[in-house]
């Protein structure tokens, strides 16, 4: 990973640095577009093989079948064009939890304006303790927040802010038990390559994901999981060829499964690169053992930080996967400006985030983070 050689790197969480393994293969799958011919009859069994491995390799990550995903161009236009196609009635209430991303609570407002739809509030962001005990409290503030008008509930799989993990299989659970059995939309932009997916993926409605985050993918390609009864009930969106089962029907040949949320033309080579950095992660381990390793090194984060003065992690105990978020003040006691701190690291080539809501700082570990770069990181904030 070039982007490792010369910089501590801790934002996996915005964007994962690509290996050249993944850099050569969307180089090369490039090449080929071009000496076959990129609008060829020769052309076309190559893009099938590159695009339709990658849905298969996908689809036994997200643990479903690969009629049920689609391509996205990223997290937030795989939450999006399935959530406008779902049948809305005027009244249906959206249960967005308090920690999700500003473009997919941009895009749900904008739903709930246009529709006549209600909004309600899902409180998790203060649910800094045990991944159980923050399990317990979802199901509790999903108990206290359903309403019978409820009819989508919006919950992230691993807090993009706190660091925290979400029970989605038990929601889904819930939900299901709910006269309306509300859908379950889930932006999975921090689990994908970090966490085991596949329950949460299963259980969802709407899973999305991308694969420039924690897969250490080309940007500008995700996927998203739907479920079969979605699939049986929304209508496609932002409409193209590519969603289309036959060309020359129109409109009433949409395809039956998930690419009837595919839009059209789109960069091919980024499957190859997205496919090669799959499966430099999978010769690391199964997902689980993976996570060992990530969580390894943000153990090691999150408990060095508690012995430096002045310093206050978002989560009371280790973090269940590699965000560890934070608020750092200085000798007396005033909280310092997170982006001031990101500039101040920076300056020494070490990279982490800050974040507005709640206001901290945020560094993520991965399997590249090293026991040194951790030690590092702690010795400059000291
Ligand atoms: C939880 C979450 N959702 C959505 C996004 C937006 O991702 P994308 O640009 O792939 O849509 C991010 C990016 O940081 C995120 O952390």
């Amino acid at each position: 990973m070039p982007a490792l050689a010369n910089k501590t790197y801790f934002n996996y969480g915005g964007q994962g640095p690509l290996p050249d393994p993944s850099l050569a293969a969307i180089t090369s799958a490039w090449a080929t577009i071009q000496e076959l011919g990129p609008f060829t009859a020769d052309v076309w069994p190559f893009v099938g093989r590159t695009t339709e491995s990658l849905r298969q390799r996908l689809a036994q990550w997200f643990g479903v079948s690969p009629r049920r995903l689609a391509f996205t161009e990223n997290v937030t236009s795989g939450c999006v064009l399935p959530l406008w196609g779902l049948p809305w009635r005027s009244g249906d209430e959206l249960l967005l939890s308090d920690a999700e991303h500003p473009g997919v609570l941009a895009a749900c407002q904008e739903l709930a304006r246009r529709e006549q739809l209600g909004l309600a509030v899902l409180p998790v962001q203060d649910l800094c303790g045990s991944e159980a005990t923050a399990a317990a409290g979802v199901l509790e503030a999903l108990e206290a927040s359903l309403t019978p008008r409820t009819r989508l509930v919006a919950l992230s799989h691993l807090l993009w802010n706190t660091g925290q993990t979400m029970p989605i299989a038990a929601v889904a659970e819930r939900l299901a038990a709910h006269p309306n059995h509300p859908w379950l939309l889930v932006d999975g932009a921090q689990s994908l390559g970090s966490l085991p997916v596949a329950s949460a993926a299963v259980a969802a409605d709407i899973y999305a994901c991308t694969g420039h985050k924690w897969c250490c993918g080309p940007e500008g390609l995700g996927a998203v999981a739907l479920s079969e009864r979605l699939l049986a009930e929304s209508r496609p969106t932002l409409i193209g060829w590519r969603s289309l089962a036959n060309e020359s029907s129109g409109g009433s040949s949409f395809h039956a499964d998930a690419r009837r949320f595919e839009v059209a033309t789109s960069c091919v080579p980024l499957a190859a690169g997205l496919s090669t950095s799959l499966q430099l992660l999978e010769a690391e381990g199964d997902a689980a053992t993976r996570l060992e390793a990530i969580r390894q090194r943000s153990h090691q984060l999150w408990q060095g930080l508690q012995l430096l003065p002045g310093v206050h992690t978002l989560l009371q105990v280790p973090p269940p996967a590699g965000l560890v978020s934070f608020t750092l003040a200085d000798t007396g006691g005033q909280v310092r400006v997170p982006a001031h701190v990101v500039q101040q690291l920076g300056a020494q080539r070490i990279w982490l985030r800050s974040l507005d809501d709640p206001a901290c700082l945020r560094a993520c570990t991965h399997l590249t983070t090293s026991a040194a770069e951790v030690k590092q990181l702690l010795a400059a904030l000291a």
